[in-house]
């Protein structure tokens, strides 16, 4: 603590006796540094019964490490109709005092309602302050309100991600963010709070349906097209078909060896790469921010029929066409992109992508990037820049190519009946 009046005291007094002699100190600055860290690994076979992983997840690592004796876990409906025997299996098998909450999630629900429910499942469990991580099994939607319910239960409660979805996976299984929806505000309220630990088990991936796969794809597309061109190239040669076979590999399970592995693998590594030196977003510029310019918009709008990775697509095609404009990318980049989005089952373009829609998404985006648009736009492939003097007549613009390349039929309709009007 630094003292701000300087006279105060003796030089050899500052910050202890601070009311021995002189006029008493009326203004003071508190500094103190919070160290993070977290862990975040691949564990296979999260749900075999004799898999420590789970069991032992949150706690403190090292020789000492014990297993734990109570266990708390709030697990999504759909993911507990599918695995809720082996997670109760799982826990019988390792003998714990277990209690599991089972919770609807999905977007429309994702508000401090449901947050409230989590936090009464945690007062009714009577949680232990530090020792007894929360471990939350689902979805993004689930993971965001677990985090945010423990960020605020006793102002943080440690919690453990267990990512079911491929966007989980990859995305929001591994940074430090929770949030929930508050009115059409996309994650508007929410807080800094990383898990302890997240097991990612690409096994879960086998029961997803595919346009969920295609939904979390987006998000390593994002990664591929800002930062990383190998990526690019690997789902280029292998996106249809990781669809197809759920990142499984041949005779194996999903992420275990193969392209599924690398893929994933490299996304998280990508995405912790970008996450790690500003985690709290002291820096507004972020890379990571690709493809989330316009679609926080795009997506609550178009609630509940554009999933988050749909909406993510759908600006990255945008802004794909605005950096082709601009020169930043050429013809046959611009194309091969939009064609490798619609190959992996993702949408270019939505009918609500209108210069009214984008104004007001602009003005959101720059609300929230502090008064500067700062938008990332693709440099070629595999990189990317920041701008700020986009306008609203170039979007409009960049808007009406894209739709035309999305439907060069309708458009051509359009064009065609205001010839002949
Ligand atoms: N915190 C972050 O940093 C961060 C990052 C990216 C995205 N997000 C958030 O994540 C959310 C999107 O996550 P999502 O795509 O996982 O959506 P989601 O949580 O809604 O899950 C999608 C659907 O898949 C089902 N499901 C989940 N696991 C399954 C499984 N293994 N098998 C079959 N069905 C399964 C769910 O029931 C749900 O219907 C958005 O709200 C977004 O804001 C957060």
């Amino acid at each position: 603590m630094i003292p701000e009046q300087t006279t105060v005291a003796p030089t050899e007094q500052r910050g202890h006796g601070l009311f021995t002699t002189g006029s008493p100190v009326t203004s003071w600055t508190v500094r103190t540094a919070l160290p993070v860290d977290y862990r975040v690994r691949f564990a296979p076979r999260l749900l075999a019964p004799d898999n420590p992983a789970l069991a032992t997840a949150g706690l403190p690592a090292g020789p000492g490490r014990q297993r734990r004796k109570r266990l708390l876990l709030v697990v999504e409906a759909r993911v507990h109709e599918l695995y809720g025997e082996r997670i109760h299996a799982y826990c019988e098998a390792q003998r714990l005092d277990w209690s599991c909450c089972i919770l609807l999630a999905h977007e429309r629900v994702k508000t401090m309602e449901s947050v409230f429910q989590v936090v009464e499942q945690l007062d009714r469990f009577g949680l232990a302050r530090r020792g007894e991580p929360v471990i939350a099994i689902g979805g993004g939607v689930l993971t965001d309100i677990v985090g945010l319910a423990c960020s605020l239960y006793r102002r943080s409660t440690p919690f453990v991600r267990v990512p079911t979805t491929l966007i989980g996976l990859v995305d929001a299984g591994v940074g430090a963010k929770t949030g929930v929806n508050y009115g059409r505000q996309k994650n508007r309220l929410g807080s800094y709070h990383p898990a302890v630990e997240t097991l990612l088990d690409p096994s879960f991936l086998a029961t997803l349906d595919t346009r969920h796969l295609s939904n979390g794809l987006a998000e390593i597309l994002k990664i591929a097209l800002i930062k990383d061109r190998r990526l690019f190239e690997t789902l280029d040669l292998h996106g249809e078909r990781l669809l197809a076979e759920r990142f499984r590999t041949p005779g194996g399970t999903a992420g275990e060896g193969g392209t599924g592995a690398e893929v994933l693998a490299r996304a998280v590594h990508g995405m912790l790469q970008e996450l790690q030196p500003n985690l709290w977003e002291k820096e507004l510029e972020r890379a990571m921010d690709y493809g989330h310019s316009f679609s926080p918009t795009l997506e609550m709008r178009a609630l509940p029929e554009l999933l988050h990775g749909e909406a993510v697509c759908v600006d990255m095609a945008l802004t794909t066409v605005l950096a082709r404009r601009r020169g930043l990318l050429d013809a046959a980049q611009c194309a091969r992109i939009l064609s490798l989005m619609r190959r992996l089952g993702l949408p270019i373009h939505h009918r609500l992508l209108e210069p009214g829609l984008l104004s007001d998404a602009l003005a959101d985006t720059v609300r929230h990037r502090d008064g500067r648009q700062r938008l990332p736009l693709p440099v070629g492939i595999g990189s990317g820049c920041f701008v700020d003097d986009l306008t609203a007549h170039e979007l409009a613009l960049a808007s009406a190519d894209l739709k035309e390349i999305a439907d060069p039929t309708t458009t051509t309709a359009t064009a065609t009946a205001r010839e002949a009007a």
